[in-house]
């Protein structure tokens, strides 16, 4: 498996822990989230794999001390990351006017902000060693199709889906970079923002292909990983079984 890590934001629950379970088999893993026995148990099921794990509990609406605290964590270790895969991410459910700026900031540092800091950190020779090598960013349908109330999570995955373009450009070659727009997931940021998560609540996904799971998306990011992708930068690979499509 080699020294080198995979660091996986929002490992602790959904798409980001199906991911590490999956990439365990074949990776050695930094895990970040914010739910210290979720994050724990990840973390012990991924080391039964055979991967190393290093845990990261760090909560990212301080994305302005990511960077550093990425840092320490790569120093203590004797670590370097060469992939970065960004799945954290909180949403709030409120027409604009009733939003406030606090919340705003927290949805972009949480969603956006913290991918810009750890990768800021990452791209530091001194920090990582050059060892990057390939990034995943989690954005959404949302950032194009638009999801009611939800105009601050629209905009941040607007912004992570702008952001990998941006760096696409920038680091290649020696960096690929791509981008996730999952369609609807059974997950737990669904259901803080549901609470009737039954099969005919609003959010029931309305796709073509039968509803996905986040196996589906852990694997497409493994794809996105692996010298099968070698050629792809720069991409946004809607995961959403055809969600986006009318009716009509
Ligand atoms: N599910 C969907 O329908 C859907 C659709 C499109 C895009 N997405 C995106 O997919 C990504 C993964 O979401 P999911 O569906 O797997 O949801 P999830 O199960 O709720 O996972 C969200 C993850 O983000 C972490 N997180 C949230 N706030 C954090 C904070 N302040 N600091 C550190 N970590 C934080 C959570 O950590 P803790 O639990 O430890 O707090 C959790 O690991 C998100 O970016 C989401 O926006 C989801």
């Amino acid at each position: 498996m080699g020294d080198t890590f995979t660091l996986i934001t929002g490992a602790s629950s959904g798409m980001g822990e199906a991911t590490a379970r999956l990439l365990s088999e074949s990776r050695n893993l930094i895990l970040n989230g914010r739910d210290e026995e979720r994050l724990a148990a990840v973390g012990e099921a991924c080391a039964r794999n055979g991967a190393r794990v290093i845990l990261f509990p760090f909560d990212l609406e301080r994305a302005d001390a990511a960077g550093a605290a990425l840092t320490d964590l790569l120093g203590k270790h004797g670590a370097t990351a060469d992939a970065f895969l960004h799945f954290a991410g909180m949403t709030e459910v409120l027409p604009l006017a009733r939003t406030r700026y606090a919340v705003g900031l927290r949805v972009m540092n949480v969603n956006y902000f913290s991918a810009t800091e750890m990768l800021s950190a990452l791209l530091k020779k001194k920090v990582n060693g050059g060892a990057l090598r390939n990034v995943v960013l989690t954005s959404s349908i949302a950032a194009t199709g638009g999801k009611l109330y939800q105009p601050h999570y629209c905009a941040s995955k607007g912004a992570v889906t702008a952001l990998g373009m941006a760096l696409a450009c920038e680091l290649a070659p020696r960096v690929r970079v791509n981008v996730i727009a999952p369609g609807s997931f059974r997950t737990r940021i669904v259901q803080t923002v549901f609470a009737d998560a039954s099969p005919d609540a609003p959010w029931a996904p309305d796709t073509r292909l039968p509803p996905g799971t986040v196996e589906d998306v852990a694997r497409v990011v493994r794809f996105l990983l692996s010298e099968d992708a070698a050629y792809l930068t720069g991409q946004i690979i809607n995961i959403d079984g055809g969600e986006r499509f009318p009716h009509f």
